[in-house]
């Protein structure tokens, strides 16, 4: 079996988890390693600071909360992304607005936001897909004009950048993910970064129960989603080697890009010119050429062993936001397509060159298998 991701993880991060467990930093309110990973990882961002937390849904959440945003408020989102985007709004009852996706980069289309701007709008939360950033530059842009803060949701983008520039250092605020399959991970894990002092110490209250003085009178409804001293260990050993997972992951898009340019009906990542694409995921969309469908085409590559997964369900086919008061019936044709068509391949930087040759022979076959037909 291929798996669709593994994470990477060495000697270093089982050394460093087992030095901050003798040190006592078992909880998320002891021990060094905790701000030391902030410190790192905000920097890595190009941000002065960071606030760490047990989910990157976590993190999306305390960002909608900490931004003000709240009863009716509408929030403008990709419409292929992880529920979590939507939740960080709904749990803040907020109302998501999906803005479909363009058919190259499957990210949020930008000339759909305007026409989407209502009274109630108060955000957008770009989120950058498989590791291919939104135009920062020109969302930016369209966000000053009409008055709306940015909270980026760079889950898949750990490293990718806009003209030079880190994803995740445009936003007000952007939310990362550390889960299992991220970039990097702590196992679960998150962490918000920003450059704005009054909020960060809004997010380090609503992460930890809004303690302040005296210790046990709160002033805010807050949360428990403190990360660990050990996750947080883990994430600076990571850290350490994100330069070498992302030339991995750059390598492996290569070596599928040569190996599927030529069959027919296969849609590859994009990278536009102004932008590098960390390939979180390595993602295809298929086309009507190919002859097999998408369910096809998983099920050809499941019986030789190779493990795949489905685009998103976008947020206009969510049951649960649908019947959300004030919910928008936004059409989303293209985001539905790829829920339809879209897949990922194995992803994990250590796959060999002959892996994902393997893969791609598979998927010609089950081109050739149909014109057989
Ligand atoms: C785009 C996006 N946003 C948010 C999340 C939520 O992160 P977590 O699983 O750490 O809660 C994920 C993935 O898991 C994601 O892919």
């Amino acid at each position: 079996m291929i798996p669709v991701f593994e994470p990477e993880i060495g000697e270093e991060e089982i050394a460093a988890v087992v030095a901050a467990l003798r040190r006592g930093e078992i909880s998320g309110s002891f021990g060094k390693s905790i701000t030391d990973f902030e410190e790192h990882f905000a920097a890595f961002c190009g941000r002065k600071y960071g606030i760490a937390v047990n989910s990157g849904t976590a993190a999306l959440h305390i960002a909608v909360a900490a931004a003000g945003i709240g009863d009716g408020d509408e929030v403008l989102l990709s419409a292929s992304t992880n529920i979590a985007t939507a939740l960080a709004a709904y749990h803040n009852r907020a109302v998501s607005v999906p803005v479909d996706s363009e058919v190259e980069t499957w990210n949020l289309n930008l000339d759909l936001i305007e026409p989407l701007i209502s009274q109630r709008s108060r955000a957008i939360l770009p989120v950058h897909l498989y590791g291919h950033p939104v135009d920062m530059d020109r969302l930016m842009e369209i966000a000053q004009r009409n008055k709306l803060i940015v909270i980026e949701d760079c889950a898949e983008s750990h490293g990718a950048t806009v003209r030079g520039r880190m994803t995740g250092s445009f936003g007000q605020m952007a939310c990362f993910s550390f889960y299992a399959n991220k970039i990097i991970t702590t196992g679960e894990g998150g962490m918000v970064v920003t450059d704005d002092a009054a909020i960060a110490e809004k997010l380090r209250l609503l992460r930890n129960l809004a303690f302040s003085k005296p210790r046990f009178q709160h002033l805010l409804p807050a949360f428990n989603f403190r990360m660990t001293g050990f996750q947080a260990a883990m994430g600076l050993a990571q850290l350490k080697k994100i330069k070498s997972i992302i030339e991995a992951k750059r390598r492996l898009a290569a070596t599928y890009n040569r190996y599927l340019k030529d069959i027919p009906g296969i849609q590859t990542p994009a990278q536009k010119d102004w932008a590098l694409n960390v390939y979180w995921m390595y993602a295809i969309v298929v086309h009507p050429q190919f002859g097999l469908d998408r369910d096809g085409l998983i099920e050809f590559l499941a019986k030789s062993g190779i493990e795949t997964r489905t685009f998103f369900c976008p947020m206009n086919q969510q049951p649960f936001l649908r019947s959300q008061s004030g919910y928008r019936d936004v059409p989303c044709p293209v985001a539905d397509q790829l829920w339809k068509d879209g897949l990922y391949l194995p992803s994990a930087g250590r796959l060999t060159e002959r892996e994902i040759q393997q893969v791609a022979e598979t998927i010609q076959k089950a081109h050739e298998s149909q014109r057989r037909v």
